[in-house]
């Protein structure tokens, strides 16, 4: 039974390696980016998409820094420039503190015929979309913390092919 039940657990990592891999080869999806879980520097810390006059959004999410926001900011805000076409030309995103979350909304410029919105939200990494009108530039502020552990989909298949082959064992060995 023990070269058996050496071929399963072999079968067993195989399993896991893949679903991981999986897992790390599907398209960015900026939702379900979370940081590595390195300690917190101080209570309630959290990252925001950080970037400076990006050109778009993909672009700033994709190269965005990953470090804590310094302990005097509370929120995410982002601002967007954009052309009367709906065409973004400068996008800035970053840690802020409550003062400057203050002007949030769309102010559209005549002269040079660009819009500006901005926009503020609280929580982890969550500045991913741009504000492109007075429904979206908003100061949106959390009900519901979101946790660093909710990679649920992403574990759910080791795990279940773990109980899978402890059932064909023990089912084997019985
Ligand atoms: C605001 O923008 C969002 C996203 O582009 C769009 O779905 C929504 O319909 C817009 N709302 C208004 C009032 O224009």
């Amino acid at each position: 039974m023990l070269p058996l039940r050496h071929a399963l657990a072999v079968a067993v990592v195989q399993i896991f390696i893949l679903s991981e891999n999986w897992a790390l080869a599907k398209n960015i999806n900026f939702y379900n980016v979370r940081p590595p879980l390195d300690p917190t520097p101080f209570p309630n810390s959290f990252k925001c998409f950080t970037c400076e006059n990006a050109g778009d959004n993909y672009n700033c999410n994709r190269w965005a820094e990953d470090k804590w926001c310094p302990q005097n900011t509370q929120y995410c805000l982002t601002v967007h420039h954009f052309t009367s076409h709906g065409r973004s030309t400068s996008i800035t995103k970053k840690c802020a503190s409550r003062s400057e979350c203050h002007f949030v909304g769309c102010h559209h410029s005549r002269d040079s015929d660009h819009t500006e919105c901005r926009s503020c939200c609280e929580g982890m990494i969550c500045n991913v979309e741009l504000p492109t009108n007075h429904t979206n530039a908003v100061f949106a502020v959390m009900h519901a913390q979101r946790t660093s552990g909710s990679g649920v989909p992403t574990l759910c298949l080791p795990v279940l092919a773990w109980v899978f082959v402890l059932l064909l064992i023990r089912g084997h060995c019985s």
